[in-house]
Formats: C-alpha cells, structure tokens, sequence
C-alpha cells in the first residue's frame, strides 16, 4: 500500500529554499518511501515550499494552492513548507482549509514526522541540532548545495528573513566539510555554500564552542580532495574584510564570481535600511576585489523606491551601477513586508509609478552596459565546467567566473572542464564549440 507514492515539489524563491526541497525529497524518499514526480496529477503529496521576501509570491500562493487542490488526484495530500509557512502559520489552513499541514523553514527536518498528521503545524525557530541532519539527496550530480548557516541576525528594515528563518546559528566546520566530502564521493565536483549571511559565518554555534571565520570555513572547505569549485551565497558586503577578499583571490578553487547585494548606491538610503555600510565602503570593497581577482564577475541585488528615496538618492544607486559594473543586477521595486520596521516608514512611500519608472531606468542602463560588454568575448576561448545535456545535443556549464556557455557536445563531456571557443553571445550566456 506504501510502495510506488509519488511526491511533487514546487520550489519557490531562493537556493537556500531549493536545497531545503532537495532535502525535503531525500527525507521523504529515506524515510517514507515516496518517489519524486514532475507531474501533479500522479502525486499523492503536493509540497510548496514557499517564499516571502517580496508580496507577490504570497498571494501567488495561496491562488496557486487552489489550482493544486482543484488538480490533485483523489486523498491526495497537500503541504505548506518554507518562509511563508514560518510566517503564516496556522492562518493558511484556516484560508485554505484542504491544506494537510504547514512547516516552517527552519524545520525541515521534521517533515517525515508531520507528513501523515493531519493539521500539523511546525514552525517554532529554536535551534534544533537535528536540522542540520538530512538523508544525502543527489539531484545535479555534479553540483550541490550544503548550507553553513540558519537564520539571519541583521535588521535589515525592509527583509522579512530574520522573522521567519530565525536568529542566526552557524553549522559546525566539520559536519559542512563532511558534507562536501560526502558529495564529492557521489561524484560532485562544485559546492554552493548557503546562508543568508555567508560571510558572518562561526559568530554563534549552537553548541557554544569558539568563534570561527568564513575564511577559515573557506580553506578548510578548499582543502577536500576531488573537489573542483566552490561558490556561496550571499556575503554581506559589510562583512568582506580584507583577509576574506585576499582569500578569495588567491584561493584557486573559489569561483570568481562574487554577489554583492548593494540594495541602494545611497548612504542615507544604506542607513534607514540599517545596512551597516556607505556607498564609499562598498565602492572601496568592489574596488579591491577587481584589482585582485582579474576576471571577475559581480553580481548584486537593488531595491528601488524604498521609503524616502528622492531622486538624488536613486542618481546615486545609478552612478554605483555604473562604477562597479554589475554583470548582472537583480532588480527589486521596494514591497512592504509584515513585521519589518520599514512598515513604519509608510508616510515617506515613493508612488508606484515612480518606482516603477526607477526600476525601468535602472534595467534600461544595465541593459546597454551588457550590449557593451559581452560581444568583445566573441573569439575568446573560455574553459567551463560542463553540467549538463539538453534534449537537442547541447551541452551547458558555467567558466570559471560563472558565465554560463552553450556548446554542442555529447555526454562524454558530463563533469569535465573543457576549452570553448566563443563564437556568439546574448546578454547574459556565451555560445560557442568545445576545442578540447
Ligand atoms: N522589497 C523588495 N525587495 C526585497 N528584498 C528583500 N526584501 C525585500 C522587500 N521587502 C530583496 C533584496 C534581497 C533579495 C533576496 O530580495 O534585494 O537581497
Ligand atoms: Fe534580510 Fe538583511 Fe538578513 Fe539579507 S542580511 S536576510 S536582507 S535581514
């Protein structure tokens, strides 16, 4: 009666929300015998695993819980995981009442418990060492998330994070570096390390042992063999101290390639988001890293029309852009989250329109920066790791500054770092032919 039960996921938001899937799977696979499905009619456990940084993913929800209900077979079972879950709590089942049960982001781990309890809803934030223990999950086998932090300790006024997913506590160097090794036996070859706040790794651990770095985290990761690549998300820009950049730049296995979420160019604006930076420190911070690592990639996240930004201050968030050179911005209109102390900064809201017209501005101007940058790559050759094969006989991957390149190849070519000559580009990808 238990064999052959069929699970479907659908992940919204975040890499740390898609690791939490693939333990999610590999939790209800060890434990209660479900297989993944791509297909929802054929499920008989639907799992959202939910987001809430911005508004729209939370009405998009609970509308797109009800297509799952109207869809789902019949005593097929439906779950709320994730931020929202942490946010909203028990209100989603009084909204939508078909749902089986609610478990927050920072309580994966029970998913297996509360699977067949109807009406459960596990969302405390207390530290729990047994969430860092999952079954091993093997989706991209050559790649793999492992998370080095819970939670978030910044205020940041706008962010919804700290509230749902908890104060933050650092995982133990040894269980993370367990984890690659464990990964790297399975065959991968590239770890994303995950936390909402990387690089303020070792502050806290729950079992009150010393203080420890992201840098020190860094090497010791390095140092497992048969591993190729090593990336992590997100650092805060604050807390990229010199020792950290010359780390990265010297450390032949890190992927050059660096988020920096900027959020605003403005330090008044930096200021009321309670950021902790100015607009000169990041600049320095950008500063540094491309005079140590030639070839670097940075990306960021902005946030426009946040409460109060005038004209002068958005102007600034422009000549940032334009100083640093972005290779790719993700773009955010300021949303109004429950709980966050930017709520009460209400009278000083920018009008829609505005905010909608920065936004487009900004895009506008990141768009020509890319149509500058990326044809002079044509007749380069770049070497990429190669990840994956798609159904029309091209193989994909990522160089070593993270840029994604397509080339015809076969599966021979799966796992292995090959030479790419670059014939064409797009905004955002290069297209080329493996030489060897
Ligand atoms: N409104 C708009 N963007 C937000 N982000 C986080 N909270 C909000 C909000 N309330 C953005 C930030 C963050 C990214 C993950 O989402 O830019 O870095
Ligand atoms: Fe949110 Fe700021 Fe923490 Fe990032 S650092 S998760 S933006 S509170």
């Amino acid at each position: 009666m238990s064999e052959n039960k069929k699970l479907f996921i659908q992940t919204l938001g975040c890499q740390m929300n898609d690791t939490d899937s693939v333990h999610i799977q590999a939790e209800l696979e060890k434990h209660k015998g479900y297989t993944a499905t791509d297909k929802l009619e054929d499920a008989d456990l639907i799992i959202i695993n939910t987001c809430s940084v911005r508004e729209k993913p939370v009405s998009k929800l609970f509308s797109e819980i009800g297509q799952f209900n109207k869809k789902k077979k019949e005593g097929a079972k439906i779950g709320v995981c994730g931020c929202t879950a942490s946010h909203l709590g028990k209100d989603i089942i009084k909204r939508a009442p078909y749902v089986d049960f609610v478990v927050g982001a920072r309580n994966i781990s029970k998913i297996k418990d509360v699977v067949d309890v109807k009406g459960a809803v596990e969302i405390s934030i207390d530290n729990d060492e047994s969430m860092y223990e999952f079954a091993s999950a093997n989706t991209n086998r050559y790649r793999v998330g492992v998370n080095i932090s819970v939670g978030c300790d910044k205020k940041c006024t706008y962010c919804i994070v700290p509230s749902t997913r908890g104060e933050e506590i650092s995982i133990p160097p040894e269980m993370i570096v367990n984890e690659v090794q464990k990964a790297v036996n399975n065959g991968a070859v590239e770890v994303m390390l995950l936390g909402q706040n990387v690089n303020s790794y070792g502050r806290r651990f729950s079992d009150g042992r010393e203080k420890y770095t992201f840098t020190r985290l860094l090497q010791d990761v390095s140092k497992v063999e048969g591993l190729k690549r090593i990336r992590f998300t997100s650092p805060h820009p604050l807390h990229m101290d010199d020792e950290f950049i010359e780390e990265f730049a010297k450390n032949e296995k890190i992927s050059k390639c660096i988020h920096m979420p900027l959020q605003s160019g403005s330090t008044e604006v930096l200021k009321s988001m309670k950021r902790g930076y100015t607009k000169e420190w990041f600049l320095n911070r950008a500063a540094k890293m491309r005079q140590l690592v030639p070839n670097l990639r940075i990306t960021t996240d902005i946030i426009v029309a946040f409460p109060g930004e005038t004209h002068e201050d958005f102007l600034d968030t422009l000549d940032v852009v334009n100083q640093v050179k972005f290779d790719q911005i993700f773009n955010f209109k300021y949303s109004p989250r429950p709980g966050t102390e930017a709520l009460n900064m209400a009278d000083k809201e920018i009008p829609d329109e505005i905010g909608s017209a920065r936004l487009t501005e900004l895009i506008e101007l990141h768009k020509r920066y890319l149509e500058e940058s990326m044809p002079p790559l044509i007749g380069s050759t770049v070497n990429v790791l190669i990840e994956s094969l798609k159904p029309n006989g091209e193989v994909t991957g990522y160089t070593d500054n993270y840029l994604q390149v397509f080339a015809k190849g076969s599966d021979e070519y799966l796992g292995k770092f090959v030479d790419v000559k670059v014939t064409d580009v797009t905004r955002t990808a290069l297209k080329g032919e493996i030489i060897s």
